[in-house]
């Protein structure tokens, strides 16, 4: 698979981390810290990417890790500026390939008013599976669990269920 045009991805660096850390500061009312990151870059389970401009500035990046039976997508952030070309939904196609590969499902949560991170989950058939009471600590906003099974386990839809 190939990023859309103009555009890089590789897996993430320490020396990525202070623009990865002025885009999470952007991006996020509770950003993760340094030593948040740096533990992901640092896990030997982890599966961590950044994507860049051709040549230039990071824009975007994705955290994940293996906790044995599940693949969890932690972090997918993108640049404002650089929204709606299709970078995060590359980033999280090689997600899905990887666990897809493996043989395990991919879990997340995400904010209950987060429309489009949910659409763009939607879009590759996370499922809600729950909902988690007030895990954001800076507004003590619900998180909806998403997951992921991989291809044997996705159920076949209900006859008659329309759409
Ligand atoms: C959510 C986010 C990562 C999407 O990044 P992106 O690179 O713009 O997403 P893509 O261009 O790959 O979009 C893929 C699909 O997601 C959905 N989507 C993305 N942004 C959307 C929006 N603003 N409104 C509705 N659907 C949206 C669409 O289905 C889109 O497909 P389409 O463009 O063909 O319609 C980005 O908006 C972001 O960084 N938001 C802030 C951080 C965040 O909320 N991260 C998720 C935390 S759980």
């Amino acid at each position: 698979m190939q990023p859309p045009e103009g555009y890089r991805v590789r897996k993430m660096d320490v020396r990525d981390l202070p623009a990865v850390l002025e885009l999470e500061q952007k991006v996020y009312p509770a950003p993760w810290t340094y030593r948040m990151f740096l533990g992901e870059v640092r896990n030997p389970l982890g599966w961590t990417r950044v994507v860049e401009v051709e040549g230039g500035e990071l824009v975007g990046y994705l955290v994940s890790r293996y906790y044995g039976d599940v693949w969890h997508l932690m972090n997918v952030s993108i640049d404002p500026e650089h929204r709606r070309q299709g970078l995060a939904g590359f980033l999280l196609d090689e997600l899905v390939l990887l666990a897809a590969d493996g043989g395990v499902d991919l879990t997340l949560e995400v904010r209950v008013s987060n429309k489009a991170a949910i659409r763009l989950y939607e879009r590759r058939d996370f499922q809600m599976s729950g909902r988690r009471p007030a895990y954001y600590h800076d507004n003590r906003e619900d998180a909806y669990i998403m997951m992921r099974p991989h291809e044997g386990q996705i159920e076949a839809p209900r006859k008659g269920r329309r759409g």
